[in-house]
Order: structure tokens, then C-alpha cells, then sequence
């Protein structure tokens, strides 16, 4: 009895078309994609998609940071200034006993300075301006730049045979301690800082440069080893 009833209800069922099984089985789909329902958080496909953009994202950024930190740091460390010698900073100009009294300037090419010691008693026009003691002048005449030589026995207008400095481009003339005395140099030459230790070495700062003026000789620096 029972074979004959379940033979009728397949026979009464219609049968389902190819077409109609990809619907159902779309559909099918479809709702498990539309309902997380069931499926553990960790498996849920939004979530997963979210933590691996926000990853590259963060890779992304801490890459670009750590690159630009880099550039930076490689930037400053080659831009930076170490141990800075020769002219800009500290050059050594020798001891105080190298440099008589009266004597004539000394050239230092590398630290573009003179270094002069002011005999009192010179009260000439060329002379000390009644100073004593070291001055440091920059080699740079304060007109247009030229180097400017010490020119013993040289002549200026009104003068004949002394020494002074005199520029080789323009005339500008100065005295034995910096002071312009004729040319169309605006000032006198320019002084650098002078430092002297305990045994006398000296130390020329060329980058502490002063202005020159009339008030040159009066940075003169005297130190008790230094030759009267
Ligand atoms: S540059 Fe020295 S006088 Fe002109």
C-alpha cells in the first residue's frame, strides 16, 4: 500500500525545470550572503575586508613616516656643522713671542687675516694711533673685496715711502692697525677675535668679524708674554 501511495505523489508533482533549479539555488545564496546569521564573527567577510584595508593603510603611513624621518635625519646630519676649522672658525696665528713689537704684519692666507703687534710709540699717520697690543685684520678690503697686501715703503698722495697697507684695486690705504687713511673704502679693514691661553698661543675666531672704525686699535689685545 505504501509503495503505491508514494509512486502516486511523485507522478502528481510536476518536475522542476532546469532553469527553475539556478533560481532556487540563487536564491539560496543570496540570503546566506545577506544574513551573517549563524556564521562565527571572526569568519564574516565585512569585518575580515575592514581589518586588512586598515592594515595597508597603517603600513602604508608608518612607511611614509619612517622614510620622510629618515630624509631628515640624513639631511641634518650632513648639513651640520662639525669641528668647523680653517677660515669661518678657529685658526691658530702662532705665540705672542713671534711677533715683535713695531714688527712688520704677519699674512695667515688660511685664516685670511693680519696679525699685527702695535708699537705705542708709532703715533704717525701709519702707525699704531699711540695703541699697544694684537690686532687680527681681515685680509678683505672693505670697499669691494680685494685682498688687500702689506706694502712697505709704498706712496700715497701726500706721503712718500711708508708702510702701509694699501688695496691693489682701488688705492684704499690703511695704517699699520687697520685705519683707513685714503681711497673710497667706506670704513677701516675689519677685525677678527683674538683668544691667547696661559703659554701665549693665539687663536684667531675668523668668524667673530667686527666692523672696521676708527676705534680699531683699541681692540688690540695685550698679554704678558707678548714682546714690549
Ligand atoms: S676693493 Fe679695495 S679699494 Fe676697492
Amino acid at each position: 500500500m505504501a509503495n503505491e501511495t508514494q509512486t502516486t505523489d511523485a507522478e502528481a508533482r510536476p518536475e522542476a525545470s532546469p532553469t527553475d533549479a539556478w533560481r532556487s539555488a540563487i536564491a539560496s545564496r543570496k540570503t546566506q550572503v545577506a544574513t551573517t546569521e549563524g556564521v562565527p564573527a571572526a569568519q564574516a567577510q565585512p569585518v575580515e575586508d575592514l581589518s586588512r584595508r586598515r592594515f595597508i593603510q597603517l603600513s602604508f603611513w608608518s612607511g611614509l613616516g619612517v622614510a620622510l624621518l629618515g630624509s631628515v635625519g640624513l639631511f641634518l646630519d650632513f648639513f651640520y656643522p662639525r669641528n668647523v676649522r680653517g677660515f669661518g672658525g678657529p685658526v691658530t696665528g702662532g705665540n705672542v713671542a713671534d711677533y715683535p713689537v713695531g714688527g712688520e704684519p704677519e699674512h695667515n692666507r688660511e685664516g685670511q687675516f693680519y696679525i699685527v703687534n702695535l708699537d705705542p710709540a708709532a703715533t704717525d699717520a701709519n702707525g699704531s694711533g699711540g695703541q699697544a697690543g694684537l690686532l687680527a685684520l681681515w685680509h678683505k678690503c672693505p670697499h669691494l673685496g680685494c685682498t688687500v697686501p702689506w706694502r712697505p715703503g709704498a706712496t700715497v698722495k701726500g706721503f712718500t715711502a711708508v708702510d702701509w697697507f694699501q688695496c691693489p684695486c682701488h688705492g684704499s690705504t690703511y695704517s699699520i692697525a687697520g685705519i683707513r687713511v685714503f681711497g673710497p673704502a667706506p670704513r677701516s679693514m675689519d677685525t677678527m677675535a683674538i683668544e691667547i691661553d696661559d703659554a701665549g698661543n693665539i687663536t684667531v675666531q675668523t668668524g667673530e668679524v667686527t666692523s672696521g672704525g676708527p676705534d680699531n686699535p683699541q681692540r688690540a689685545v695685550t698679554h704678558p708674554l707678548l714682546p714690549a
